[in-house]
């Protein structure tokens, strides 16, 4: 059985001491939940709360990483630095990144080959337009998302990643996709990866993103192929949060 893995994702959000605040209320609202825990915040914010969640459940990620090792690359953030501060998750490839700044199917394999050669697990981010879903191509869609990663890092690579679903039209809109909606795709995820590696398929964290909240995480998560939330707008509260995190399946 695979362990549930909720992470929040704060995207451009909080201040320094608002980010302490949101980190210290998670932590202290943590119950007895075996799913793992993790929160992606702000760059800047990374050493305040890198402190915060040190030697506790919650871990910590960046929502994004260079797609190079190190060098003349003025404004990136390299995956050696999000090491050094106990990151142990990077989102690569958030639709955001892809839509607004230029992110490709290239450097988007590119970062996820950055963070595991830090040890850090990239949580692949791959979902389709709604335009793209109206005319039919949302499996086309993904399978060429994750195609571009594993034709740089190999399938191999996948038993030390995650994969996040998370359809574009659902992001921030308050639209979620249905339990089936979501489960179709996440199913379709896993037969991807099984026809390629029946191991790496049955081990694969997938999470559902895209106006997860507490009164539809549940349902969510109850999927079979849905191991869990990556989680926007509801993770800047810790009461929300939490209470999506202890909705995920026992195992
Ligand atoms: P929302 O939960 O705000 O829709 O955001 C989802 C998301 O983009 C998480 O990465």
């Amino acid at each position: 059985m695979r362990q549930s893995l909720v992470i929040g994702n704060w995207k451009m959000n909080g201040t320094r001491a608002s980010a302490q605040a949101l980190a210290q209320g998670i932590i202290a609202g943590l119950g007895t939940s075996n799913a793992a825990l993790a929160i992606c915040v702000p760059y800047l914010h990374i050493p305040d709360i890198s402190q915060v969640v040190s030697g506790t459940q919650l871990a910590l990620g960046s929502q994004n990483i260079a797609d190079k090792a190190a060098g003349a690359f003025t404004g990136e953030i390299s995956a050696s630095m999000l090491a050094e501060f106990g990151c142990q998750y990077a989102l690569v490839g958030h639709s955001e990144r892809r839509s607004y700044y230029g992110d490709t199917d290239a450097t988007v394999a590119a970062r996820f080959a950055q963070a595991q050669e830090q040890n850090i697990i990239p949580v692949l981010c791959v979902g389709e337009t709604l335009e793209e879903r109206e005319q039919d191509q949302t499996f086309q869609v993904i399978n060429k998302q994750l195609d571009a990663v594993i034709d740089v890092a190999g399938v191999a690579a996948f038993s030390r990643a995650v994969v996040a679903y998370e359809p574009v039209w659902a992001i921030g809109t308050g639209k979620t996709a249905s339990d089936e909606q979501a489960q179709e795709v996440h199913s379709h995820i896993r037969k991807y990866f099984a026809d390629k590696d029946q191991a790496i398929a049955d081990k694969l964290q997938i999470l559902y993103g895209g106006s997860a909240k507490p009164d539809n995480a549940k349902g969510l998560f109850a999927m079979p192929d849905i191991d869990g939330g990556l989680i926007g707008g509801a993770s800047l509260d810790a009461e929300s949060f939490l209470k999506i995190y202890n909705s995920t399946k026992a195992v």
